[in-house]
């Protein structure tokens, strides 16, 4: 029995994220395949004992890989052990750092036919050197509106690790009753 951990990112930050999660596991023993969701179609979860699933936001939305993820999968989703998490950078504020307080992931939770176990939601990070020019001067605006950094020579990481390394500890307490 294994652990499934998928992702969806766009700059890479979701997958470190989850990387991160899957060490942690795997030094509590468990084994944990790692998959990028944009390759995933159609996965029998059940042989699976726990499955996470991790998403970034890019201007106000998940990418549609989730959304027709959690369609085509809500039925086993819904019957094994599971996590989600969101990744954003309105997180970098720790008071929109919680599956409630966080407007992404508390309108994913409304909306979604899956309703994980536990949820979480954890600040991104800041590259303005990697975006193309318009994303730049997009995300400055943002940040300009909402009091961030808006030197776009800087690279800035707000993902706090310490709460990616409770929110392991929390996936490996989940009770796998649902499967028994
Ligand atoms: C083009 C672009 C649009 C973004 N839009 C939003 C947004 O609407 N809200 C937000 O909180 N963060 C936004 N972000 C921040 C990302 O969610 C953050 O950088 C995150 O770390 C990206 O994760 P990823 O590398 O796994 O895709 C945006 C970032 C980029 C580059």
């Amino acid at each position: 029995m294994s652990y499934l951990l998928l992702y969806s990112t766009q700059d890479g930050q979701t997958k470190k994220i989850i990387t991160r999660i899957a060490e942690n596991l795997r030094r509590a023993g468990i084994e944990c395949e790692l998959r990028d969701l944009s390759t995933v179609k159609q996965v029998n979860l059940m042989p699976y004992q726990k499955v996470m699933v991790g998403a970034s936001i890019r201007y106000g939305r998940f990418n549609s890989v989730l959304h027709n993820f959690v369609i085509r999968h809500q039925k086993q989703l819904n019957q094994i052990p599971t996590a989600f998490f969101g990744v954003n950078l309105t997180a970098r504020k720790p008071e929109k750092r919680t599956p409630e307080t966080n407007a992404y992931v508390r309108k994913f939770l409304i909306k979604s036919p899956w309703q994980p176990d536990i949820c979480g939601v954890f600040a991104g990070a800041l590259l303005y050197p990697r975006y193309r020019w318009l994303d730049r001067i997009m995300i400055q605006f943002i940040m300009r509106m909402t009091g961030g950094e808006t030197d776009t020579t800087k690279e800035i990481e707000y993902t706090d690790w310490k709460q990616v390394d409770h929110f392991s500890e929390k996936f490996l307490q989940i009770s796998c009753d649902k499967t028994s």
